[in-house]
């Protein structure tokens, strides 16, 4: 099976924080789920980088636009690694491939008649790069952007959006998946129980010319969000409809922030629809977080960079607390408390507890060499079942994309095998000469769980996986999940080291 995901392609008016660190993680634990499952995954990320925000950085930076979006795309291209993210595109806007894929479908949209010449005038937020209507404004400013938007009168392209309002509210109804959390569904519903209007999808050369050229009038660049949304596609080979377009689309999932969901919602469904192209499956929109209670902002200097997160605290860690910290879809608050707090409780106490005691176990009553695993107990059996019927929820719980849940569900397993070493008491077991059998079988078992725990933590925290996997001398090609034959995996009579701490317990300050 194959399978496509995408996070949003981020502007390169600023350098990544920890909001587009959010989305393109969970982008890439979904995908590295998908791939331990086996699945064919495409992952796309990339940047934005055309429009009036960008050139309006580049003429404050004094440089021109390529050279600025070359310099802060590259931060972006840089940034993923460091975070042990790991897409399989990243697409810019400024790439060629890029620039054909959006001429030809304007060129396809407008020969059938869905673009027009019109006139313009209306209230322009260079923030938002849109039109408002007087509804939107607030005290006569634009919510988002604080700003009051600037009167603007013109002659510009339209796409005829109208035209498909009714078709798409009917989609949105016979496909309850299509926006989701479904919170996000009835906004859209409620948006477009107002008539919709055209859509301009142009910008005079005279007022901005950083822009992909009209394919049918060289006066007229292409409005940013046309040309941005289209990444989910150029980077396929669209127009061709073979090879990667035909194999990965449509999408099964558009991750985004709750903030561009109209965009990826109406604005995209209706130009494929316009194109004769399908739609795609899901658009996930995601909540916002705040830092310490605050919305992060550079005029309040709380701007959470990766880096200095990674330096302090570890990329598995980081990824780890963003992904339990709050159910998928909602806001959350970003503290260093609560980082420490989890990474203390969840990561050193349960998680590395749970691979340091088990391998020294192992080391000290058998040398490290796995024992075969003999008469199987009540308590064996339970703790069997449990791991094959979770394995099977957190798969469920990945489907939905309830990263939390799913997290939650990996715990219960840390807190099963946890349990299963209090109640089975090896060092009991190992006083007594007539239990060596019965001690082997608990051995085998706690670090077979030890295995799939450490499978089941690799999409969401991968130097941790590794490691863990390492310990258990785990093949590369056995580090998969399988549905069938879950648990037993474990060759007998394999060596296992003693594990080092997996996460230090971190002081607060
Ligand atoms: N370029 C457009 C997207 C085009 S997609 C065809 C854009 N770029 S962005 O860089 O401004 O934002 C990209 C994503 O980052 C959005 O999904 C946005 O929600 C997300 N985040 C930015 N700040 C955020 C937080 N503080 N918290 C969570 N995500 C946030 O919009």
């Amino acid at each position: 099976m194959s399978l496509y995901i995408t996070t949003p392609i981020y502007y390169v008016n600023a350098q990544p924080h920890l909001g587009h660190a959010y989305t393109t993680i969970v982008a890439d634990t979904y995908s590295r789920f998908r791939r331990l499952c086996k699945e064919d995954v495409r992952f796309q990320t990339g940047t934005d980088e055309h429009g009036d925000k960008i050139a309006e950085a580049a003429a404050a930076a004094g440089i021109p636009p390529k050279e600025y979006a070359d310099r802060i795309s590259r931060l972006f291209q840089e940034a993923w690694p460091l975070l042990n993210i790991e897409p399989d595109t990243f697409i810019r806007t400024t790439d060629e491939n890029h620039i054909r894929t959006v001429q030809a479908i304007l060129q396809k949209v407008y020969d059938q008649g869905d673009i027009y010449l019109g006139s313009y005038s209306g209230l322009y937020c260079r923030g938002c790069e849109r039109f408002l209507t007087e509804k939107e404004l607030v005290n006569g400013k634009c919510p988002d952007h604080q700003a009051p938007p600037q009167p603007i009168s013109e002659s510009n392209y339209f796409f005829r959006m109208s035209r498909y309002q009714e078709w798409l509210i009917d989609h949105i109804k016979k496909n309850p998946e299509f926006i989701t959390p479904e919170g996000y569904k009835n906004e859209v519903l409620s948006f477009l129980s107002e008539p919709l209007e055209d859509l301009c999808i142009s910008r005079p050369k005279s007022r901005l010319d950083w822009g992909i050229p009209l394919p049918f009038d060289a006066d007229f660049v292409t409005y940013v969000w046309f040309d941005a949304l289209t990444n989910y596609i150029s980077a396929l080979g669209y127009p061709n409809r073979e090879g990667d377009f035909g194999k990965f689309w449509p999408c099964d999932v558009h991750v985004i922030g709750k903030d561009i969901l109209r965009f990826h919602t109406v604005y995209w469904p209706t130009f494929l629809m316009a194109a004769g192209i399908p739609l795609p499956e899901k658009v996930f929109a995601h909540g916002w977080w705040t830092v310490e209670g605050q919305k992060m902002s550079k005029s309040l200097a709380n701007v959470v960079e990766p880096n200095m997160l990674i330096d302090k605290y570890g990329v598995d860690a980081i990824r780890y607390f963003l992904l339990r910290e709050v159910p998928f879809g909602l806001d959350g608050d970003f503290s260093h408390s609560a980082l420490i707090h989890r990474i203390n409780s969840d990561l050193a106490n349960d998680l590395g507890n749970l691979v340091s005691r088990s391998t020294a176990m192992l080391n000290k009553y058998f040398k490290g060499v796995l024992p075969t695993p003999l008469k199987e107990s009540d308590i064996d059996t339970a703790l069997k079942e449990k791991f094959i019927q979770q394995t099977g929820v957190v798969d469920e719980q990945m489907e939905a994309l309830a990263f939390n849940k799913a997290l939650q569900s990996i715990w219960e397993l840390v807190s099963a095998a946890n349990k299963y070493i209090d109640d089975s008491a090896p060092w009991a077991l190992a006083k007594d000469e007539a239990q060596r059998e019965r001690l082997g079988t608990v051995m085998y078992n706690l670090l077979e769980a030890v295995r799939l725990i450490g499978l089941l933590v690799t999409p969401f925290m991968p130097d941790t996986g590794v490691k863990i996997c390492n310990i258990l001398g785990i093949d590369s090609a056995d580090r998969q999940l399988d549905e069938h034959d879950s648990w037993g995996l474990l060759q007998p009579g394999s060596s296992i080291e003693k594990a080092a701490p997996l996460f230090p317990r971190i002081e607060m300050e």
